[in-house]
């Protein structure tokens, strides 16, 4: 690859040169734990054990790397598998880390719940909000400022190179988790962010197929502190997981030029429904993230959010009534979900500063004819 490639070949190209021995134009699956030594130490092309590398998730690594314009990016069991990984990396036990007050409640729930035990504590703040977000900084020592940008589920908008430099001012690190954005809409490297968190799960694998997570690291050094952690520990994905993420991976531009024109259609037609209350989605001019979204994202995505007028029993009826839009967790792949964040992704956060309301409905518009989309949405809402 040349630094000049553009981000659909390195999609495609990026980490799959064909494969030396066969030809085969894609990586293979390497389904092997251990690799033949020529002589004690003698590795072939570094390869002695899986858990520490395997070819296939190698080329995964390369492909990601380039696409997030990182030195190095690193594959795990899953998003939060890497979540873990990075924290346990970058912190220590006594440090304290600022955290969004809407993100995925999964992450929140590793904070409050996991490592909070160890000894990791944590200020909850409004990521939209800078001067707040610098009040904090200020307020004492801070290891890490955590950031979703779209949050989970509503879709509010950070300014990226503005916190890198709040963070960066204050001694602390900007870690980005764009899984809502994915690198195609988003490089949060290139605004100054130290670290790049997936759920590959989502439109990076984008079929709904695999279970998986990533770190894109700006710095090669705390790449391999990550590194030696994750070999240490063991969340890594297996081959055959690698492998369903690389072959998603080389859509992502076509499936996400498609998620977002469906969406941005979606969240106009709610927005003009009697029975809806609000729309969350930064492509609206009327979203408060919406000139910060057009400057760092390339489009707006493919989660649109919104509450129902008539309450929480009203959402869940709604939930129930569609057709094409299938009742499920998880978002990013190619066929349309519905869901209650409150009773569902986000009841781990019930009770905390990052509780959603309960009228809230969360879609991952997908990529069918959108005609059809917009038709199962209004019998749903029309009941
Ligand atoms: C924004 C975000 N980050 C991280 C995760 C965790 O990823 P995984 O389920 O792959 O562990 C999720 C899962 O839904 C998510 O939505």
């Amino acid at each position: 690859m040349t630094s000049h490639d553009g981000f659909e070949t390195l999609a495609i190209h990026a980490g799959q040169e064909p494969d030396a021995l066969t030809g085969a134009v894609v990586p293979p699956i390497y389904q092997v734990s251990t690799f033949k030594q020529d002589g004690v130490g003698g590795l072939r092309g570094g390869y002695e054990y899986a858990r520490t590398a395997n070819p296939t998730r190698t080329a995964l690594e390369q492909c990601l790397a380039a696409l997030e314009a990182a030195p190095a990016a690193l594959a795990f069991a899953s998003g939060l598998a890497a979540e873990d990984a990075l924290l346990r990396t970058v912190c220590a036990p006594g440090d304290h880390v600022l955290v969004p007050d809407d993100a995925y409640g999964g992450t929140y729930r590793l904070f409050a719940r996991v490592l909070a035990g160890w000894g990791l504590s944590h200020t909850v703040v409004s990521m939209s909000d800078l001067a707040a977000v610098k009040e904090q900084l200020a307020a004492r020592p801070v290891r890490l400022v955590w950031v979703e940008t779209p949050t989970n589920p509503l879709l509010s908008i950070a300014d990226i190179r503005a916190l890198a430099a709040a963070a960066h001012q204050a001694g602390a690190l900007l870690v980005v988790d764009n899984t809502f954005a994915s690198p195609y809409l988003q490089q949060p490297l290139t605004l100054g962010a130290d670290a790049v968190v997936h759920s590959t799960t989502k439109y990076l694998g984008g079929h709904s197929d695999v279970i998986g997570g990533a770190l894109a690291l700006a710095d090669a050094g705390l790449a391999e502190e990550v590194d030696y952690l994750r070999n240490a520990t063991g969340g890594v994905p297996g081959p055959f997981d690698a492998w369903l993420t690389l072959r998603g991976i080389k859509t992502l531009a076509a499936r996400m030029d498609r998620h977002c024109r469906n969406a941005m259609r979606v969240a106009q037609m709610l927005a003009e429904h009697p029975a809806v209350a609000e729309v969350f989605y930064p492509g609206l001019p009327t979203h408060p993230g919406h000139k910060t979204a057009q400057e760092q994202m390339r489009a707006f995505g493919g989660m649109v959010s919104f509450r129902l007028l008539a309450g929480e029993e009203a959402a869940v009826r709604t939930c129930g009534r569609t057709r094409l839009f299938t009742l499920g967790e998880s978002l990013g792949g190619v066929e349309s979900l519905i869901e209650h964040p409150a009773r569902m992704t986000h009841a781990s956060v019930a009770g905390s500063q990052l509780e959603v309301p309960g009228d809230l409905v969360r879609l991952s518009v997908g990529i069918e004819d959108c005609d059809d989309l917009l038709d199962d949405l209004r019998q749903a809402l029309e009941g």
